[in-house]
């Protein structure tokens, strides 16, 4: 057996993969570990990255980098306006991605590249591979479910969903249950066409590619991936959690986690701290900022809780917090700036994660059992948070937004209540089916056998 894997392994050196991830923190983490994960299996990688947001090639010394000049103006770079920054990037980069290729194709010396791999938010990079002859394979860093609601955008245009209309936010979408139209992956404050026209490029380029990627497995989205099986030419490879491979991962944080949160949990009773985080994007007025604190305050319970610069519209950091806030609470509050997120989640203090249900985060959660409280900003946030109240059951979402009482009273029903016992055993269920698809066997190990063999079969 071993000596089979050798040779494959044998086979495959001189095999080139390149890699490009879209240039957010939800987006480089599952490209880096899908490119830990490649490396395991005998491929060599180069990664390509923009100087927006670029990364440390030092953290990683078994892979090549590229950094091409994105053309990135500070002001685009520092405007809090997601949307407009992708498709930025979507125009900005086709010129120096194009020549980074061409000068690793034409270089004689190093093996031939069997493929792109590319974040699906990168869809210009479809007919860039296309022009050179390129196969490309497709990395959506998203679920299953939110796809399958992305995909049927146009089905839902032409049924007058959009523009979402405030009176109509509780009927249900008849076309995808469970949702309901404030469920759909939309965001606000952003011109609907603008939105419309990224999530098309999206899902129409990763269709044209050869092979789309998921970190996600078989038995969190099982009848999501029969629907995109049925309805996509090309192959799909559910093979996560990436994460959980164990193989030796280096951090790819953009931020300095504060690892005095270890620390800080390691004083707490098992279970009992609610772990609050809303992600690398997310923006929170300063009104709703202050419900939080007030909810978690309240609440009783420790908290640990991450406040990102710039997590508060218009603050730095904290200032918008009541002075004293934090004294009174007699150390039963840890705020930091960026926490070593699942060192956190594994830690055995950690009884709730209070989420905007960003994929990664969730995915996480889920693999170490820990149950949610969702608050979802935008996009597919608002799917994924759904799934973990409706359809898995693993956690609860907030209904109004942030309300002190309804935080609250959240809390309460998840860490002290009956309701919370049953969640938190769904989600010990669920862990299990995580760490399964991931042994000898498993759901996401033969996917990944598959990936590799679809791969090597890849003809530039
Ligand atoms: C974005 C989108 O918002 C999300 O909807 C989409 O699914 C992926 O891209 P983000 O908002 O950053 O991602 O959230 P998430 O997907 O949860 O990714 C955040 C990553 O940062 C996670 O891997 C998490 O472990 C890490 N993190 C988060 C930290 O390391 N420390 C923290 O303090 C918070």
């Amino acid at each position: 057996m071993e000596n089979q894997i050798d040779t494959q392994m044998e086979q495959r050196k001189g095999r080139r993969l390149v890699l490009f991830p879209l240039p957010f923190q939800g987006h480089i983490n599952p490209m880096l570990l899908l490119a830990t994960i490649l490396h395991s299996k005998g491929f060599s990688i180069t990664i390509i990255h923009t100087n927006f947001n670029s990364l440390n090639p030092s953290n990683f010394p078994n892979f090549t980098f590229h950094s091409i000049q994105d053309g990135i103006l500070e002001s685009e770079a520092s405007s809090k306006d997601v949307l407009a920054l992708a498709k930025l990037l979507n125009t900005k980069c086709v010129e120096p991605f194009r020549d980074c290729m061409v000068k690793l194709l034409s270089d004689v010396s190093e093996e031939t590249i069997s493929c792109l791999i590319s974040d699906a938010f990168f869809y210009f990079t479809q007919a860039v591979a296309d022009s050179l002859r390129l196969p490309r394979v497709v990395l959506r860093t998203g679920g299953l479910s939110s796809f399958v609601v992305f995909d049927a955008f146009p089905l839902l245009r032409e049924r007058g969903y959009f523009p979402i209309q405030d009176s109509q936010l509780e009927e249900p979408v008849a076309e995808l249950p469970p949702l309901k139209v404030k469920d759909l992956p939309v965001m606000d404050n952003v011109d609907p066409d603008s939105f419309y026209e990224i999530i098309a490029g999206m899902v129409n380029e990763s269709k044209a590619s050869s092979g789309i990627i998921w970190n996600s497995f078989e038995e969190l989205e099982q009848s999501e991936l029969d629907t995109l099986r049925q309805e996509f030419p090309n192959p799909i490879f559910p093979i996560g959690p990436f994460h959980k491979y164990y193989l030796t991962s280096s951090s790819s944080s953009l931020l300095a986690q504060d690892q005095s949160s270890i620390s800080w949990l390691d004083k707490q009773a098992p279970k009992s701290v609610i772990y609050a985080s809303f992600g690398s994007l997310a923006a929170l007025s300063e009104a709703q900022f202050l419900e939080i604190a007030w909810g978690l305050a309240n609440s009783n319970q420790p908290f640990l809780w991450v406040v990102r610069p710039g997590l508060v519209r218009g603050s730095e950091w904290l200032e918008p917090l009541p002075s004293g806030f934090l004294e009174t609470l007699n150390g039963r509050a840890h705020i930091i700036k960026w926490a070593p997120q699942l060192e956190v989640l594994a830690h055995p203090a950690v009884g709730a994660f209070w989420t905007h249900s960003g994929w990664n985060s969730t995915l996480e959660s889920i693999c170490e059992g820990v149950p949610m409280i969702c608050m979802p900003c935008f996009t597919d946030q608002k799917v994924n948070a759904k799934y973990v109240s409706q359809v898995w059951k693993v956690g609860l979402q907030l209904e109004n937004g942030s309300d002190r009482l309804e935080i609250e009273r959240c809390i309460r029903r998840l860490m002290v209540e009956k309701e919370g016992e049953e969640i938190r055993d769904r989600i010990s269920k669920l862990k299990e089916k995580a760490k399964f698809c991931l042994q000898q066997g498993g759901s996401s190990l033969q996917n990944l056998d598959s990936l590799v063999s679809h791969i090597s079969k890849l003809e530039s």
